[in-house]
C-alpha cells in the first residue's frame, strides 16, 4: 500500500463519477481518508462503498457545489466526522450545452458558470479558512484544456468558467501561499468519463480527432488525471503552487 497521504483528510467534489470518483479512489489508496462529495447521491454512495471495499476510509455528503449553504455544511460536517482537512480536489463541473456564443443561453450560462467556476471558488471560501487555522493545506482545481485555450468550439460558457477557474487558482495561490496552502489547478485533455460516453457518437468522433491530433493519439483516463492529482496533494509538490498543469498527451504544447 502506498502512503503519500496517510494521516490525511481529503475532499473530491463531483466525486460520484468520472474523474472525480477515480480521485477518490486514488487519494484512499494512498491513505487519506477521503469526504466524496456530490450533487447526485447514488454515484457519491457507490465511490464510498468502492473505498470501503477496498479496506478504505470514506464517507459521502450530498453537496450542491453551487449553494452556499450546503458548501458550508460539507466543510463542518467533514472536519466533525474526520477531525480533519488537508486536501482537497474541487473538481464538480458540468458542460452545458453546445452553441456558439451568440446562441449560448443565458440559463446555459448562469448554470455552467455556477457549477464550474462559482462551486470552485464557494468550496475554497469554506476549505481556506480551515487550513490557515490548522497549518496549511493543498488545493487542486479542475479547470480543463478549455482554461488555456479557446479551441473547444461551441463551449463558450464551458471555456470562460475553466479560464476563470485558471485565475482564481492563480490568485487563491497567491494570496495563502504564507499561510502554507498551496492552489493548484489540473487541465486535462479530453477525458473518458461519462461526461462524454454519454453522447456515444460525440465520443466516436473525438475518439478520431484525438487520434489524428493528439501527440499520444489517445484519449486522457480518469486514472492518469487522478495520479496527477494525487502528487499536486502530496509532499512531493511542496514548491508547486499557482500553476495550471495540463495533463493532454501533448496536445497544447504543439
Ligand atoms: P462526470 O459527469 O463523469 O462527473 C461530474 C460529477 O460532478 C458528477 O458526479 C456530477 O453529479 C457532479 N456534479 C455536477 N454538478 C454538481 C454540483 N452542482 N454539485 C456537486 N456535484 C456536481 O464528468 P467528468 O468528466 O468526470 O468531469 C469532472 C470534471 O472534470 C469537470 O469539472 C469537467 O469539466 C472536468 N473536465 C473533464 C474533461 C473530460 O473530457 N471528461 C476534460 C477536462 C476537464
Amino acid at each position: 500500500m502506498m502512503t503519500r497521504l496517510s494521516g490525511k483528510v481529503g475532499l473530491v467534489t463531483g466525486g460520484g463519477s468520472g474523474i472525480g470518483r477515480a480521485a477518490a479512489w486514488a487519494l484512499a489508496r494512498e491513505g487519506a481518508k477521503v469526504v466524496v462529495a456530490d450533487v447526485a447521491a447514488p454515484g457519491g454512495e457507490e465511490t464510498v462503498r468502492q473505498i470501503k471495499a477496498a479496506n478504505g476510509d470514506a464517507l459521502f455528503i450530498q453537496t450542491d457545489v453551487t449553494q452556499a449553504s450546503e458548501v458550508k455544511a460539507l466543510l463542518k460536517k467533514a472536519v466533525q466526522v474526520f477531525g480533519s482537512l488537508n486536501v482537497a480536489f474541487n473538481n464538480a463541473g458540468i458542460e452545458g450545452d453546445r452553441a456558439f456564443s451568440v446562441a449560448c443561453t443565458e440559463e446555459n450560462w448562469d448554470r455552467v458558470v455556477n457549477v464550474n467556476l462559482k462551486g470552485v471558488w464557494l468550496c475554497m471560501k469554506y476549505e481556506i479558512p480551515y487550513m490557515r487555522e490548522h497549518g496549511g493545506g493543498a488545493i487542486v482545481n479542475m479547470a480543463s484544456i478549455a482554461g488555456l485555450s479557446g479551441g473547444l468550439l461551441g463551449f463558450p460558457a464551458y471555456t470562460a468558467s475553466k479560464h476563470g477557474v485558471v485565475g482564481l487558482t492563480k490568485a487563491a495561490a497567491v494570496e495563502y501561499a504564507k499561510s502554507n496552502i498551496r492552489v493548484n489547478a489540473i487541465c486535462p485533455g479530453f477525458t473518458k468519463t461519462p461526461m462524454l460516453e454519454k453522447d456515444p457518437e460525440r465520443l466516436l468522433e473525438l475518439e478520431n480527432w484525438v487520434e489524428q491530433v493528439v501527440p499520444a493519439k489517445c484519449l486522457v483516463t480518469p486514472e492518469s488525471v487522478a495520479e496527477s492529482v494525487v502528487w499536486l496533494c502530496s509532499e512531493q509538490s511542496a514548491f508547486v503552487t499557482g500553476q495550471a498543469l495540463a495533463v493532454d498527451g501533448g496536445f497544447l504544447a504543439q
